[in-house]
């Protein structure tokens, strides 16, 4: 048993007496965000935090700029918050708040009746019988991906090129106008709205969003100005589509399907649908591109695996994978399940417990007894962690070795890149389809030998609301 700052009240005796407790030494627990702070700018959040469950034990307390927080990375703990007591649980008012300037609510800080509400807004779109036509969708943007890569031996850094074709893909899916910015960056007149400007703006208005939940009450004394530019140039934008659609005004319109559209049959409210599109495009762009980013940074080091999935692919004759195609390739399914693992885009998560309750572990003087879990707690789980116990995957936690995903493995809730119970990611299908497509297109252009990388530095974490490589995916095409 650990002891640290003593609590402030009966329900957080309750709480800390009963579980493991990680010390602070400042009151409100403010040294650590120094120590956040400390590990942001040394790129070491994840591993500093997986190294805490590692001295204090798969689930632990800890009290937090003036909020108590349990911290699990106990499966069956969080599959009692995902699914068994999901009613017991919401997404909070710290996140809500930190997530609200910027996105609105929308279907990633609604709960209860509104966030169903949400999802049934967005279902249709993720069905079957849409996502069976994305191929062609994905052939258009890669080609401009193809085009966007240099063959003359100069290096080219693909996880730029994956953020920018990501943004391309989610555009058009979701608004009916793609951004086109893969044209954007070879400077050719067709590329259309500014998507660069948007996506730097919308990327640093993110940051401020993970510090305002890591920051809380406190966040609100910081200046706003740079903030608000930046979201006026995010508004604008999503705007531009939502005005269209509603007017039934879409000159531009590069394709016939998109989510929007299906929105805007059973919302007509601007500002609603201003929000769940940020939300969506929020979830699908930077998440699906760093997959791409992480799964190439194995492929372009490693010719076992780019000759693995060649062998694999080799039946398509070089034709572009159809739907039905892309499921049957098991080894380079279980390349992108390892990539998931080792370095998940959305590593930390957390809900906010709404009615008292328990979890199955982490009570008592071993953390193997029930523990409760008092109204208001905040409580995290860090996927990053867990995909790395080497209790649950063996002493090769920490390597890249995609046999390991052969069957029998099945793991349930070991494994949530995609989150899971009533909450768990919508988009999971898309995602892999968009993921398997891109690698198979761009190994069948440039085969085993003539795509290398030109960067040795292991991964390193650059977390922002989601998580990717801080040294990109250097990579050089021989002539
Ligand atoms: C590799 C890519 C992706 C990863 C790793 C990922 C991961 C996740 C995770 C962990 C959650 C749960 C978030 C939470 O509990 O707070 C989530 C939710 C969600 N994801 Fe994804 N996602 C990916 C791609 C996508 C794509 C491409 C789309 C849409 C096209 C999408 C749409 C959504 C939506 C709408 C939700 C909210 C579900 C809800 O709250 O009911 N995601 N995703």
């Amino acid at each position: 048993m650990i002891h640290g700052y003593p609590p402030h009240h009966s329900l957080k005796r309750d709480l800390s007496a009963a579980a493991i407790r990680r010390p602070t030494k400042l009151p409100w627990g403010i040294d650590i965000v120094f120590d956040i702070y400390k590990n942001v700018r040394r790129h070491t959040v994840l591993d500093a935090a997986a190294f805490a469950y590692q001295r204090y034990g798969n689930t632990f307390y800890q009290r937090f700029m003036g909020g108590d927080f349990i911290n699990t990375i106990e499966p069956a703990n969080i599959k009692v918050i995902l699914s068994t007591n999901f009613s017991d649980y919401d997404m909070g008012t710290r996140r809500r708040r930190a997530s609200l300037p910027l996105l609105g609510l929308g279907i990633f800080n609604n709960d209860g009746e509104a966030w169903r509400r949400s999802r049934r807004l967005f279902r249709p779109a993720f069905k079957n019988n849409e996502l069976r036509s994305v191929e062609g969708l994905f052939e258009l943007h890669c080609k401009n991906l193809l085009s966007a890569i240099p063959r003359d031996g100069s290096s080219v850094d693909l996880s730029e090129l994956f953020f920018s074709y990501t943004m391309d893909v989610s555009t058009q899916y979701f608004f009916g106008n793609s951004a086109l910015s893969l044209l954007e960056l070879g400077g050719s007149e067709r590329a259309g709205r500014s998507a660069k400007v948007f996506s730097c703006a919308f990327a640093t208005a993110q940051d401020r969003i993970r510090e305002n939940y890591v920051l809380g009450i406190i966040a609100s004394f910081r200046p706003r100005h740079k903030f608000k530019s930046d979201r006026r140039v995010v508004w604008d934008f999503v705007d531009h589509y939502v005005d269209g659609a509603l007017k039934g005004r879409r000159p531009q319109k590069t394709s016939q399907y998109s989510v929007l559209d299906h929105m805007a049959e059973t919302s007509q409210d601007a500002l609603e649908l201003r929000s769940e599109l940020l939300h969506l495009l929020l979830a699908a762009r930077d998440t699906t591109a760093s997959l791409l980013g992480n799964l190439w940074l194995m492929i372009s080091q490693r010719q076992d695996v780019r000759e693995a999935i060649l062998q694999e692919i080799k039946c398509l004759e070089g034709k572009p994978p159809t739907y039905d195609e892309l499921k049957a390739f098991t080894y380079l399914l279980n390349c992108i399940s390892e990539a998931l693992r080792l370095w998940p885009p959305v590593p930390l998560n957390s809900r906010t417990c709404v009615r008292a309750t328990t979890l199955p572990m982490g009570g008592g003087l071993d953390g193997t007894t029930p523990l409760h879990i008092p109204v208001g707690t905040i409580v995290g789980w860090n996927t990053y962690a867990l995909h790395r116990r080497a209790d649950i995957w063996g002493d090769d936690a920490h390597e890249f070795h995609p046999e390991r995903w052969k069957a029998p493995f099945l793991p349930y809730y070991e494994y949530l890149p995609f989150s899971g119970g009533p909450r768990r990611c919508l988009g999971q299908e898309f995602a892999i389809l968009e993921t398997s497509y891109v690698t198979v297109r761009l190994l069948q252009e440039f085969g085993s030998g003539t795509i290398g990388s030109v960067d040795a530095r292991p991964w390193t974490e650059k977390l922002t609301l989601t998580c990717s490589n801080l040294h990109g995916t250097k990579v050089r095409i021989l002539p």
